[in-house]
């Protein structure tokens, strides 16, 4: 930090340090008097799941790879457990699972960002230097898009970062009638063929949801274009837009710069929708010379949105990593628990396992898997040889850290005759919570009870159950937590998703990553996610259990089951 910026710093925390500042995200705002103790004898902070020492985090910031060194930034209140006072902290790691903090990377220091440095991504200019867009709360409490650069290019911790003296680059203005209340969360650029860059900036009229674009030809002179890129009817204020290309050829996984495009490429487009808190994506083909998306047939309708995770995450953001030719995904787990919870241990909000993600060979939907550093946590390996596995059956996998493990287990169903009938479109959320674990059925429900208590007075279960709707065969996935704690004012919603697996020839796969209060799993290889945030009062430390069962009356067959307990990862 230079001593000019130390000084316009500390000037801007004299004025503004101890205010509480009433403008709004989508987050609460909450007196930060109150915010206090905090203590690390805690039975739910995470072990490999990546969170701060202590206060509020939301959505990952600027993600990318430098100097062989991913470079993580993040919302962050450096004040308390609630939202509010937000800065982008900043960490670095050599393999996406270990985490060093270093400073804060930037902090309100100019008018164009003296009330909020919110969420923004990271473009790699050519020659490989990296520029952060971002948007900023101006004093007006308008929400403005802002450039920050690394001071110091040989420094492969990017400690320190300049704004641009041009800030802000884009702004509401009466002529544009953009809303200055919704215009925030700027994505990676992209570079087409005529030399300009582009650039997302999330937006609203009125309901309709939309993702601005902004073009440039040498990243501080930005002009809006003529129309959004894409927008939506109903779907409200759109968040932390990203929008990528993906490789629709074998192979597959392999990830791409963010500015390609060509025959073998299909774009998504995913938003954060403010109203639902969910992260939703379209897939679709985008014509770089008239800038125009056009998403594939099946896109639609409502019922057909894909989400990234069908549980608790928000405001994901993607990055490319050239050094192994991956696009990863970060994303924001909230808190379940109450906000006087949340100040007493001092924290809220982790983040997800980095998934790699990639579009899958169907060309229907993406496929997300944990990155494969996470393996090198493991330990204390549990096998079981395939089993049969009767109505009815619970069987304890004993051997593993049930409160620190990564499980995987496939099932096999031969017999599907007996399956319930869906006689008519259901929400798969709601179909979960009315038809839980606890809810016999015929084939399924079948899966895992984590952090389940002695005699099951508290369990999360993660399992599948199958019905006979229209003439097919549809698996349903669910993670059901009414039963996970005895707190009552944690939010125990049971959350699902349809599966798009057939159950007669394909094994019925979950891997379920469990750290303490967070229980992320995978169906059908990376198929459907689910994250939960789970608070047990019994089942924490070592009196947890972990089980697998079926309490449907089909007998099924467990074909492989791999558990292994984690390590701890060096965590900030
Ligand atoms: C999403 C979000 C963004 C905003 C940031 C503020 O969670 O509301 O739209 O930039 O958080 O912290």
């Amino acid at each position: 930090m230079t001593i000019s910026s130390i000084f316009l710093v500390a000037l801007f925390s004299l004025i503004y340090g101890n205010a509480v500042l009433p403008i709004e995200a989508t987050h609460h705002v909450y007196n930060l008097q109150s915010l206090s103790t905090y203590s690390s004898k805690q039975p739910y902070r995470t072990a490999y799941h990546f969170q701060p020492l202590k206060n509020w985090i939301n959505d990952p910031n600027g993600p990318l790879w430098y100097g062989g060194l991913y470079h993580m930034f993040y919302q962050y209140n450096p004040k308390g457990a609630v939202w509010g006072n937000i800065v982008w902290a900043h960490s670095v790691s050599e393999d996406l699972v270990n985490w060093r903090p270093l400073d804060h990377a930037i902090s309100p220091s100019q008018p164009a960002d003296i009330n909020g440095c919110w969420s923004g991504s990271a473009t790699i200019l050519p020659g490989g230097k990296p520029a952060m867009l971002y948007t900023g709360i101006d004093p007006n409490k308008h929400q403005v898009q802002n450039l920050a650069i690394p001071k110091n290019m040989s420094d492969p911790l990017l400690r320190e970062w300049v704004k641009s003296p041009k800030n802000p680059l884009m702004a509401p203005t009466i002529a544009n009638k953009i809303n200055s209340s919704s215009f925030r969360d700027p994505t990676t650029a992209w570079l087409g063929k005529d030399g300009y860059w582009r650039v997302l900036i999330g937006s609203k009229t009125n309901t309709r949801g939309e993702a601005i674009m902004y073009k440039s030809k040498n990243f501080v002179n930005w002009v809006q274009a003529k129309y959004p890129l894409h927008s939506a009817e109903g779907t409200g204020m759109w968040e932390c837009p990203d929008f990528y290309p993906v490789l629709n050829k074998i192979p597959f996984a392999f990830g791409l710069d963010t500015s390609v495009n060509g025959n073998d490429v299909r774009h998504v487009l995913k938003v954060s929708l403010d109203d639902t808190k969910h992260d939703h994506y379209l897939i679709g083909s985008y014509d770089t010379a008239k800038d125009n998306f056009i998403p594939d047939k099946g896109f639609e309708d409502n019922k057909s949105v894909l989400r990234y995770d069908y549980g608790k995450y928000y405001a994901s953001k993607t990055f490319f990593d050239d050094g192994k030719n991956r696009r990863i995904l970060l994303g924001w787990v909230n808190e379940s628990s109450s906000v006087a919870d949340d100040i007493k241990k001092g924290w809220s909000g982790i983040h997800t396992i980095p998934r790699a993600i990639w579009l899958h060979k169907s060309g229907k939907q993406l496929v997300q898997w944990p990155v494969v550093e996470i393996e090198k946590l493991r330990m204390n390996p549990v096998y079981w040889p395939a089993k049969k596995v009767k109505g009815g059956e619970l069987l304890q996998v004993a051997g593993v850290n049930a409160v620190q493990s990564d499980v995987e287990i496939s099932f096999e169903v031969n017999e599907i005759g007996k399956a319930e009938v869906l006689d008519h479109w259901i929400d798969p959320q709601i179909l979960c919570s009315r038809k839980g674990a606890a809810v016999k059925g015929a084939v399924g429900p079948f899966g895992l009870l984590v952090f389940a208590s002695q005699g099951l007075k508290e369990y999360t279960a993660v399992f599948f159950r199958i019905f006979k709707y229209q003439h097919q065969n549809l698996v349903l996935m669910c993670s059901d937590q009414s039963r996970s704690s005895l707190n009552k004012d944690n939010d125990m919603t049971t959350y699902g998703t349809f599966l798009d697996v057939d159950p007669l020839h394909e094994k019925l796969s979950l891997r379920t990553l469990i750290d303490h209060s967070v229980v992320e799993s995978f169906g059908g290889e990376g198929k459907a996610c689910i994250t939960a945030r789970v608070y047990p009062t019994l089942a924490i430390n070592d009196k947890a259990k972990l089980y697998a069962f079926n309490y449907g009356t089909t007998a099924v067959k467990i074909t492989r089951l791999s558990a292994w307990s984690m390590k701890k990862a060096k965590d900030n």
